[in-house]
């Protein structure tokens, strides 16, 4: 098939890889010239493990490119995925900016018989209302379809060929075979149903996720006062089949470009539709609230910050990405700079160049450098390369080892046999230890 994809973010950019992958001819659009002068050369916008061998490997065979021209990116394509994002806008409604820009700009340069599918997360009857815009509009008969993502920044490329289900969300019988034949070579169940509940199954499966953390995040802070551990909570309960293992892991809240929205993004579509989506609610508030659990955790221990040199390992909102939106690292090092820290921040990959970094901060290039005489340090993001350190090693390198661990990386006995004084989520509460010095 002859596919077109408007976008080459995180999701664009995976979803037409994959597709050309398994065979297609894929065009990926996007309007930011640099980023496609870039793609023309294997080099890939976003940090996404393996996706520049297979950039290479399509473009190769021919079975990819990329273009900044609408008109040229659409001119031979069937189907047309939308693939563009939908942040979220100032006072917590979806952005829908890009993606009434996005359909506006192809509906005049649809030259035959289409079919549009949303990949991109959008409010529930965005599907009616892009096919009613359509039908008015387009100079030939064009079919909307929804077909949302669940790709996982850092192993998107394994989402994408080893997920667990293929959402399309259509009425129509041709539209419904053209997306199974597109989607056939993957070998993965495809649940048709209506936009509606597509577009529902996209916001309500993050929002569940969500949940997941939530909640055991507030049982790990329960762990902390009745002595119990979290690690061993969580894997008690996730035998449970009904429960499950995944997303069951407390730590410093949630972060990234999806979560925050959606959850967000469900709750105003809820609203709109006259609910008060309470148990959302009180799910955003606690996420919320777990972000600024490693700083209260470090104010009992130090009385004061101010002037204080903090070591923050991590920045990246989880491992294998570089993506720093509604990273809890930006919110932990807000209120550390506002007390007057001095932030050393180490980030195995987030580039110190990024724009969305706090400005009165030093990004380091070495765990070392971050550690070097600090007076505390707070683990934010669990990169390997983080969890290999050795208690010595904060021992060695620190003023003075205040360990405040905000993804349970380390061994709590390890660190309170060093006399270091370590804190972590849900591990039954203060590790008490007199700092040796
Ligand atoms: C998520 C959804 O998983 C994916 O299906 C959807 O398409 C996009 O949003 P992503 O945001 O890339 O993917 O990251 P994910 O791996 O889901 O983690 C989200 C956040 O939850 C991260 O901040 C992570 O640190 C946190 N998390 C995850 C936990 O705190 N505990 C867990 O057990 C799992």
């Amino acid at each position: 098939m002859n596919i077109s994809i408007v976008g080459t973010g995180y999701v664009g950019l995976v979803t037409g890889v994959g597709l050309a992958e398994i065979g297609h001819h894929v065009t990926c659009i996007d309007i930011n010239e640099e980023k496609i002068r870039k793609l023309k050369k294997g080099i890939s916008p976003i940090y996404e493990p393996g996706i520049e061998s297979l950039i290479l490997k399509n473009i190769s065979k021919e079975r990819l490119d990329f273009t900044t021209s609408f008109d040229e990116g659409i001119r031979f394509a069937d189907t047309i995925y939308l693939a563009v994002g939908t942040p979220t806008g100032i006072d917590g409604e979806i952005d829908m900016t890009s993606f009434d820009k996005a359909s506006n700009e192809i509906v005049d340069s649809i030259n035959g018989p289409t079919i549009i599918v949303i990949k991109s997360t959008v409010p529930v009857g965005t599907n009616n209302s892009l096919q009613k815009m359509m039908n008015e509009r387009a100079q030939h008969k064009v079919t909307v379809v929804s077909n949302p993502e669940f790709l996982r920044e850092g192993r998107a490329l394994s989402d994408l060929f080893e997920g667990d289900r293929i959402i399309i969300g259509s009425e129509d019988k041709e539209a419904i075979k053209t997306m199974e034949r597109i989607n056939t070579p993957f070998d993965i169940p495809m649940v048709i149903t209506s936009p509606k509940s597509a577009e529902l199954i996209k916001y309500a499966s993050n929002a569940f996720l969500a949940t997941k953390i939530s909640f055991i995040n507030e049982i790990a802070n329960l762990c902390d006062l009745v002595g119990a551990d979290i690690q061993e909570v969580s894997f008690g309960m996730g035998l449970d089949k009904r429960i499950g293992s995944q997303f069951l892991q407390a730590g410093t809240g949630y972060g990234g470009s999806c979560f925050p929205k959606d959850t967000l993004g469900l709750l105003q579509i809820a609203k709109e539709s006259g609910m008060k989506f309470q148990l959302l609610q009180e799910v955003i508030k606690t996420n919320s609230k777990q972000q600024k659990i490693l700083v209260k955790k470090l104010l009992t221990k130090m009385d004061t910050i101010n002037g204080k040199k903090i070591a923050i390992l991590g920045v990246a909102f989880k491992p294998n990405t570089d993506d720093i939106r509604e990273a809890p690292a930006l919110r932990i090092i807000e209120e550390l700079s506002n007390q007057g820290a001095l932030v050393y921040a180490y980030d195995p990959i987030v580039e110190k160049s990024n724009k969305a970094l706090p400005q009165n901060i030093r990004m380091v290039d070495m765990i070392e450098e971050a550690l070097n005489q600090a007076d505390a340090a707070l683990i934010v993001t669990e990169w390997e390369e983080i969890k290999k350190l050795k208690a010595e090693d904060f021992k060695k390198w620190m003023k003075c080892p205040i360990i405040v661990d905000g993804r349970n990386c380390f061994d709590p006995n390890e660190m309170v046999q060093l006399g270091i004084y370590y804190q972590s989520i849900g591990r039954g509460g203060e590790k008490k230890s007199l700092v040796l010095k």
